[in-house]
């Protein structure tokens, strides 16, 4: 698949300069397409009978190995859910977590994640990266963790500026369970969960699905209580509630998920092309290098996020750039603006983003 030929497959390309895939990611025409397709096969076989309850079941199996395939991983130690916060509530409240209990994270985290660990039980420590260059993020947050840490809860890429957090690093200095939030990497940049325990995939933002659907990796199903049990996903269920738990990970399926969008996911999976994230790093550094003649960067990341300080108001300059043709969001309370860059954004999309920036 050639470049023009992956870009032209998402209609919202043709009018705007789509830049917030950090937030959605674009949709394909043949994702469109498949959710249609799937409302209508839905309707026509009226949502009953064997034959259709089989292929609800074959869609799932199909979307749990390619998202496992995605992340490196086997599709038994894969989730269905509906979101990275659905991922995080299922880690936080079944690593069974008490006062005492200590959760280090950093203070770049989206509520996604925090709020889950809020309602923990568990003390949160706060490692500051913020302000730090990424070189010392395995430095600062190793200071963070105590005898008492059970679970060290991150991005992989901070939704704020687009830096990567030493997942794998942090995994093996310390030993200790590691939750990764891979809402701003899974499909933005290669992603192989290799020793981790648990790692969050949302699929509406850079695998371009529609919403909601997310899925959740976990590396042993026996170590994690199931704490937000679903009747989907369990072998048998006694009259007094008591449950056998489903074979493996899906054991923490999130339940009936809507069909027509796990179709439209399918044909986004499918999609991508394989030089997607080589493509998606190109661009992201050329957004970058481009923006910093003008602005201050934030940060210095170099994933498919790029934030920078806005000349004024950012929620106004962010109103009208969508008006000007230009979608980017601002990130509340900094006065920053971010730009998320995927395979699909050519030169067109930044110089557009450039020339409807205040000076
Ligand atoms: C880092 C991060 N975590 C979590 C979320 C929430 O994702 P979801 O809507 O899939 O729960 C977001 C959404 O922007 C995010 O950027």
């Amino acid at each position: 698949m050639t470049f023009e030929e992956a870009r032209a497959q998402f209609p919202v390309l043709e009018r705007f300069a789509y830049l917030n895939a950090g937030t959605l990611g674009p949709l394909s025409r043949a994702t469109l397409a498949a959710q249609s397709e799937r409302l209508r096969f839905d309707q026509e076989h009226g949502r009953g009978g064997k034959a259709w309850f089989e292929s609800v079941l074959a869609l799932r199996a199909t979307i749990r190995e390619q998202l496992a395939t995605l992340i490196g991983t086997t599709p038994d130690h894969v989730a269905l859910t509906s979101s990275t916060t659905d991922g995080c509530n299922i880690v936080a409240s079944g690593v069974s977590l008490g006062p005492g209990d200590e959760v280090v994270t950093t203070d770049s985290e989206h509520p996604g994640l925090l709020l889950p660990l809020n309602v923990s039980g568990a003390h949160v420590r706060v490692a500051e990266v913020a302000a730090r260059p990424t070189a010392n993020a395995l430095e600062t947050i190793m200071s963070s963790v105590t005898p008492r840490t059970k679970l060290i809860a991150i991005s992989h890429v901070l939704w704020t500026t687009g830096q990567m957090m030493p997942v794998h690093e942090l995994k093996r200095e310390t030993g200790l369970p590691v939750l990764v939030d891979g809402a701003q990497s899974a499909g933005a940049i290669p992603v192989d969960v290799g020793e981790l325990d648990y790692y969050t995939v949302s699929c509406q933002k850079w695998l371009c699905g529609p919403e909601p659907l997310g899925a959740l990796y976990v590396r042993d199903p026996d170590a994690l209580a199931i704490k937000i049990p679903s009747y989907f996903a369990q072998k048998s269920i006694e009259p007094d509630g008591a449950f056998a738990p489903a074979e493996d990970a899906a054991r923490f399926d999130s339940g009936w998920l809507t069909t027509p969008s796990l179709a439209g996911l399918q044909a986004a999976l499918e999609g991508a092309p394989d030089w997607r994230y080589d493509r998606a790093a190109e661009v992201a550094e050329l957004c970058r290098r481009a923006l910093r003649e003008r602005y201050e960067i934030v940060g210095d990341g170099n994933a498919t996020l790029v934030s920078f300080v806005a000349a004024g108001d950012a929620p106004a300059e962010a109103a009208r750039l969508y008006d000007a043709g230009v979608v980017v969001r601002d990130l509340p309370g900094t006065g920053w603006l971010r730009a998320s860059c995927g395979w699909w954004t050519n030169e067109d999309d930044i110089d557009r983003l450039l020339a409807g920036l205040s000076s």
